[in-house]
């Protein structure tokens, strides 16, 4: 069965919606550890309570690359495949990106390249688009860049706020989160330069 290792840096709603989603065999993986780089994640707290392995590796201080190198190493140790980025607030290094080629995934909360970065419910809300979501794309050393996975569309109403919108975004990302790392895992899927396509 095939390692998931998952990163995050903060609530850890998403790391929990992979975790049902493994519970309930909706995904043919293991997660075989959680990484936060904040030490009072809430994500953490969550992880333990359910009985997984979840350690900070405090990011304070440290150089991107040898940070990296230090969570690539854990990684690694546990021989994790493919790295799931939950709400991990850092950009990765071309090292991070070497050591897992076309191996990790990130979710984003909005349709991109539209709002890459923080705040990116604020950043839509303020630009007046109408329809908003998310994505789920393999990460390359850029921010929110690499070939797109899976996109879900959801309407911005005419009283959104920020937390409303992102609740309605949230409840999407949790869903097709799932779908992407099952098209990994089962190797459902090639890249073609930026286009991720089916495999016949
Ligand atoms: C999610 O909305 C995720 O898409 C976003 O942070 C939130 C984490 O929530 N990620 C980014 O903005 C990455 N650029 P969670 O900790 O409850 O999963």
């Amino acid at each position: 069965m095939k390692k998931l290792g998952i990163l995050l840096s903060g609530r850890g709603s998403n790391f929990e919606a992979l975790a049902d989603s493994v519970d309930a065999g909706r995904i043919n993986a293991e997660i075989a550890i959680v990484i936060s780089n904040k030490p009072n994640a809430q994500g953490l707290e969550r992880a333990r309570e359910r009985g997984f392995e979840a350690e900070c590796i405090p990011s304070r201080g440290f150089g991107r690359e040898e940070y990296d190198r230090q969570v690539v190493q854990r990684l690694k140790e546990k021989c994790v495949d493919l790295v799931c980025l939950a709400g991990f607030m850092r950009l990765v290094s071309a090292y991070f990106v070497g050591e897992f080629p076309e191996r990790i995934l990130n979710i984003h909360p909005s349709l991109l390249p539209s709002f890459p970065g923080l705040d990116a419910q604020h950043q839509a809300l303020e630009h007046g688009v109408k329809f908003s979501g998310c994505t789920v794309h393999f990460v390359d050393e850029n921010l929110d860049a690499g070939p797109i996975l899976i996109q879900a569309a959801v309407p911005i109403l005419d009283n959104d706020t920020e937390e409303s919108l992102s609740a309605r975004i949230l409840s999407q990302e949790h869903r097709i989160y799932t779908e992407a790392i099952n098209l990994v895992v089962d190797d459902k899927i090639r890249i073609e330069g930026r286009r991720v396509v089916r495999t016949l």
